[in-house]
């Protein structure tokens, strides 16, 4: 099943929420086409597994493979792991967390997209139970050696090497690199202390809109340059007009989230309606507020007033 975590009533929900019963909690960052995490699941019925995958074709894939073989115990999260662990486990509740060929980015001055990085290792201690621990798996030397130094450098785990399990050298990519002849490194990160900064959920809010008095202007002047706001920005990439209004097609980024999400700007009973389209439910987030608001803006450049802001 997907987690769409606009419909959750909080973030992060209960496990029993996602799972409709309690169990140790597993999450695995960037599942491919699933038939670990099937495998996993099969292995291991009596835990929840909760994956994340950034690749929207993975994830359908995923979600066939787990119909298709019956499996209950996962729930699938269609965008990044950071976002996944920081807002749908509640803190100190992850027995593991298993990353299976994690993108390499080999070249120097891509290394800041490693997911395994001392940010995310001081973080993931905040998510993880006590004694919970990270699984790592790759061919790749290098990020092998950087995600040991970046970890130990937290001074939050114990770390040890042993060799990797078999199960875990059954992914797509490992067979792929053991068809190349490549070696496989293995290391798990088991918490010791806690980073002591906390790590709260993405604050979201039941809704982004204003009301403004005036007719409905004959054509929307928005901001072509990014629109910027702490901790991310937003683009509007396209005005549309429809029958009842215009549609503005407009792209998020905030940490760990990124979002395309309409707004709209139409007539309604109590003025001219500026915000959140339901269509796709977003999750509103500072970042579609602050979107909202240059909305707003443009148009009281047209002369329109404000006469009730939600953004
Ligand atoms: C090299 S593939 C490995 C896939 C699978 N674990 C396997 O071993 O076959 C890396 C996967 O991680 C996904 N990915 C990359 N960054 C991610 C992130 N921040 N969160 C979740 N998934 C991510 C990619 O889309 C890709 O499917």
């Amino acid at each position: 099943m997907l987690v769409r975590p606009a419909l959750l009533p909080e973030l992060p929900p209960e496990p029993k929420a996602l799972f409709v019963r309690e169990g140790p909690l597993v999450v695995e960052v960037g599942f491919g086409d699933g038939r670990f995490t099937a495998h996993y699941a099969r292995t291991h019925p009596e835990r929840l597994i909760l994956g994340a995958e950034v690749s929207a074709a993975s994830v359908q894939r995923a979600l066939r493979r787990l119909k298709r073989e019956g499996i209950g115990n996962v729930r699938l999260y269609l965008g990044k792991g950071a976002f996944a662990l920081r807002n749908l486990v509640p803190p100190r509740s992850v027995l593991e967390v298993i990353v299976n060929f994690p993108d390499p980015w080999p070249k120097k001055r891509h290394q800041g997209r490693r997911l395994l990085q001392e940010a995310f290792f001081r973080r993931l201690s905040t998510r993880l139970a006590e004694g919970g621990r990270l699984l790592l798996t790759t061919d790749h030397e290098d990020y092998f050696a950087f995600a040991l130094e970046e970890a130990r450098r937290t001074g939050l785990y114990r770390i040890e090497t042993p060799p990797p399990p078999e199960a875990h050298l059954l992914t797509k990519y490992a067979l792929k690199w053991r068809q190349a002849g490549r070696a496989f490194f293995h290391a798990v990160f088991t918490k010791e202390a806690e980073d002591p900064t906390p790590w709260p959920p993405m604050r979201r809010y039941a809704m982004a809109h204003a009301l403004l008095n005036g007719p409905l202007p004959e054509a929307l002047d928005l901001p072509q340059a990014p629109v910027r706001f702490p901790g991310g920005v937003a683009v509007f990439l396209e005005a549309a007009r429809g029958e009842r209004g215009f549609y503005v097609l407009t792209h998020v980024e905030e940490e760990d989230l990124t979002q395309d999400l309409l707004l709209e700007v139409r007539k309604s009973a109590h003025g001219l309606y500026a915000g959140v389209s339901r269509f796709g439910t977003p999750l509103i987030t500072e970042g579609v507020r602050a979107a909202v608001r240059a909305l707003v803006a443009a148009l009281e450049a047209l002369g329109l007033q404000v006469v009730q802001d939600h953004t």
